[in-house]
């Protein structure tokens, strides 16, 4: 009996591998949609005359287009991010596809929006962040002309910063089996691991939109490794329960498990089949990793690994590109802040782009995923406050399921700042959003971002999370833990620094505003709730067992340009009163990608390779013959300075230092200028030449880092990141422009215009140079260099390959011509 058994089961395995096909069709539903703006509800209507509508192509961002303008506010970056607008797209499904479903998906509208088939109602969703699913079947016309019709009605104030307005992030089109996984329907955690075997417990939901259950169903799982190996695989009979839905729960080993790690994050891929009498209907693929994750009072460990968390808070925006999600973009964010150091992203304070988390889970970073930046008590007029009541709890799930598979996920943050850790009522709703993201995914922590400690400890909101996320509260992480031996403590967001890039003022003293709008590039200014980078590094180095650090800000995003406009930080206020400063002075990098000083103190402290960087520039006639403060951020143990050859002397890091002001009181009454010991400084005799700095490591030279004094700009130079890109319509190449004198020395305070003329299959997808206070427009073929520097981005035409060629010119300097490959 059991061996005809086996011999029946081997069969059936034979001939369900034999019969899969690629059952589930999945394509982007991005190209081709007509966009205007206008408040016309008519426009939902078939047969609404759409001619003279600009035909443009998913994902679209219209507030980037600008114009600035003084009347919208600054807060949220003094672009039109609200109004009204519609997207329509004409689109057939072959008449072959009747009797499938057939499913839009749409990874985030910004935002309120209502979705119309043939113009009838299928769908609203008000928040911007989240993506969703809709069912399109029974609104359909197969084999004929179908209609979508998409409203997008932001309201101003919908966020603290920039958050973008219109469909800007990809559209999936499905077709599927009536009997099919669920959307966001397969749960993988890894119970146990060992060096000899992974346990994996995958959930699979199967949905029954066809209400037949006739016939034996099955569900495959193959576990395939990085090269496409099948490594485990496991096949159960189901069937559906009285809601035409099942959940299969199936236990799989994968042997000598890859582990997911930051310098090797290995994917594997699960393919779930579901048969139907051996036939198979539906197939869904999920990418996911095999890892440990623990926190203790210790720290944070990573595969049984002590890690220190290096991260820094991201808002959604890419810079002069706006909001639209780009992957190439995102990429490049990414890959600069690995660069930096960073081993964590903060996706602050909403949940972020697939793009995004597909892109740290195959490059090894951490993440901590946030839902939301209020609850009930709002922050601006038109933020989630407004929404929260009916629709948190979907919001919620809806991003716990969508993104629970991501390895590179280690925590749940279910809000920043929230008002309630003032009252007794935030105790409730924290229970609640706790409670929910434990019963949808078990294998990892809860937290919050908490400004507000003490009253967040006092109301029990920072004892129902499970990990103690302080926003700037440095100052307290020993004292929370000493009076609450159980809690884990972290800096769930840090620092706040501010300055421009590339801009110095002498001499050096905290400035709250200059007339230029710009932030001197020394290190020291911060809003008072905030602190220089070096105030966080003291208490994470003094206090081990705090898990690390989420900076406040990797990059300079759109709005919110503190120290300029704005009476505080969480009020209305009136945010145009230093007009036109748009973008945030916080990034450790600036709105066009450049990294900032900032970046390097970062480095010095996070990276292991021997860096040294020194600032202020070298260009200091004008201000005469004064004595001019040098800092040098370095990893080595000492640095000599030199000026034209002779020696200023060598300072050792972390001994040469007056001690840095670490307590809140000392700190708001901030000195002008100061010392630490994660900083060299010198004072210098200023001479023109050449300053150099060398690194050493147990007395031997290891790195180096020299600037010149420039003489007049003299020509352009141009350094593309990528100088062959794919010609898929999306791809991009990012062109650093450089200002020069006649001997390649950088001008650091250049501020030329510069033409740009791109022939071949490409086009200017954005320019831009970092200077939060300008208004021009970031979609031109022109830019004026900001203390050296602006940035082209040029983008790839669809299906068109060849040679692109970039010329850039400017009155009076000589001009520069490239070659970029489309392939
Ligand atoms: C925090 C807030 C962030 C940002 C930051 C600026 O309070 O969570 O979103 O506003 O301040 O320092």
């Amino acid at each position: 009996m059991n061996k005809l058994f086996g011999l029946l089961l081997i069969i059936l395995l034979f001939s369900c591998k034999t019969t899969e096909t690629q059952v589930r069709e999945r394509d982007s539903f991005n190209d081709n949609w007509l966009f205007k703006k206008t408040k016309d509800s008519l426009a939902s209507a078939v047969e609404f005359d759409d001619s003279g509508w600009r035909q443009l192509n998913l994902p679209h961002d219209w507030a980037i287009e600008g114009p600035f303008k003084p009347e919208y506010n600054l807060r949220t970056g003094g672009l039109p991010i609200f109004g009204t607008a519609w997207y329509r797209k004409h689109f057939v499904v072959d008449a072959s596809k009747k009797g499938s479903i057939v499913t839009l998906e749409f990874d985030g509208v910004m935002n309120n929006s209502t979705v119309y088939i043939n113009g009838q109602k299928v769908y609203h969703r008000p928040y911007g962040f989240i993506g969703f699913e809709i069912d399109i079947t029974p609104y359909i016309n197969f084999g004929k002309d179908n209609l979508i019709a998409v409203e997008v009605s932001p309201e101003v104030l919908s966020a603290r910063w920039y958050p973008g307005a219109g469909i800007y992030r990809n559209v999936w089109l499905e077709i599927k089996n009536p009997i099919h996984i669920r959307h966001w329907g397969t749960q993988i955690t890894t119970p146990n691991i060992t060096e000899q075997k992974a346990d994996l417990a995958i959930e699979t939901k199967i949905e029954n939109v066809q209400n037949d259950q006739k016939g034996n169903y099955r569900l495959q799982t193959i576990i395939y490794d990085k090269q496409g190996k099948e490594v485990a695989s496991k096949i159960n009979d189901f069937k559906f329960n009285s809601d035409q839905e099942s959940l299969v729960q199936q236990n799989l080993i994968v042997e000598k498990p890859q582990l997911w790690d930051f310098k090797t994050p290995y994917l594997y891929k699960a393919v779930s089949t579901i048969y139907k009498d051996d036939v198979a209907i539906d197939n869904y693929s999920t990418s996911f990793g095999i890892r440990t994750i623990e926190f203790t009072r210790d720290g944070f460990f990573l595969n049984g690994r002590k890690e220190k968390i290096k991260g820094v808070c991201l808002h959604n925006d890419l810079g002069p590109l706006g909001a639209a999600v780009n992957y190439r973009a995102t990429q490049r964010q990414l890959e600069i802040m690995k660069k930096m150091g960073v081993n964590a992203i903060r996706t602050s304070h909403n949940p972020t782009s697939p793009e995004q988390l597909e892109l740290c889970d195959k490059m090894g970073l951490l993440v901590m995923a946030e839902a939301f930046d209020c609850w009930h008590e709002g922050k601006t007029e038109n933020d989630y406050h407004k929404y929260w009541e009916d629709w948190h709890e979907k919001d919620l799930r809806d991003m716990l399921r969508r993104d629970r598979n991501h390895p590179s996920i280690i925590m749940w943050s279910i809000g920043n700042e929230v008002r309630e850790q003032g009252s007794k009522k935030g105790y409730e709703i924290a229970k609640s959003l706790v409670g929910i993201c434990h019963e949808e995914d078990v294998s990892r922590p809860t937290t919050a971002g908490f400004n507000n400690l003490n009253a967040a400890i006092k109301n029990g909101l920072a004892d129902e999370v499970d990990l103690v996320g302080a926003n700037y509260k440095p100052t307290l992480y020993a004292k929370t833990r000493e009076e609450h031996p159980n809690w884990i403590v972290y800096g769930s967001e840090t620092a706040s620094c501010v300055s421009s890039r590339g801009y110095y003022v002498l001499p050096v003293k905290k400035y709250d505003k200059l007339k230029s709008l710009q932030v001197n590039s020394y290190d020291i200014d911060s809003p008072n709730w905030a602190y220089p980078p070096d105030v966080e590094f003291h208490f994470q180095d003094s206090i081990p067992g705090v898990l690390g650090e989420f900076v406040w800000t990797g990059f300079d995003y759109l709005g919110e340009p503190t120290p300029y406009g704005g009476k505080d930080n969480l009020t209305h206020g009136n945010w145009n009163t230093d007009w036109p400063s748009r973008s945030s002075y916080f990034g450790a990098v600036d709105l066009a990608g450049f990294p900032k000083d900032r970046f390097y103190l970062y480095q010095s402290q996070w990276t292991t390779e021997p860096m040294v960087h020194i600032l202020p520039h070298w260009n200091w006639e004008g201000y005469g013959n004064k004595i001019i403060p040098v800092y040098c951020y370095t990893n080595c143990d000492e640095v000599e300075l030199f000026l034209n050859g002779k020696s200023l002397g060598k300072k050792i890091k972390g001994v040469d230092k007056t001690q840095i002001p670490v307590s809140f009181g000392a700190w708001n009454g901030r000195p002008n200028y100061f010392d630490s010991p994660y900083r060299l400084s010198w004072n210098v005799d200023y001479k023109p030449g050449e300053l150099i700095a060398v690194g050493f490591k147990s007395g031997k030279e290891v790195a180096r880092e020299s600037i010149k004094t420039a003489s007049e700009p003299n020509k352009i130079e141009l350094i593309p990141d990528r100088s062959i890109i794919y010609a898929d319509g999306e791809d991009l190449s990012f062109i650093t422009v450089k200002i020069e004198d006649g001997n390649s020395v950088f001008c650091p305070l250049a501020d030329n215009l510069v033409n740009f003329k791109v022939s071949g299959p490409a086009t200017i997808a954005a320019v831009g140079n970092g200077n939060a206070a300008s208004i021009e427009p970031f979609q031109a073929n022109y830019r004026k260099a900001f203390n050296g520097l602006c940035l082209l981005v040029i983008k790839s035409k669809k299906g068109e390959t060849g040679d692109i060629t970039i010329e850039a010119s400017s009155n009076g300097l000589k001009s520069k011509t490239i070659t970029v490959k489309s392939e």
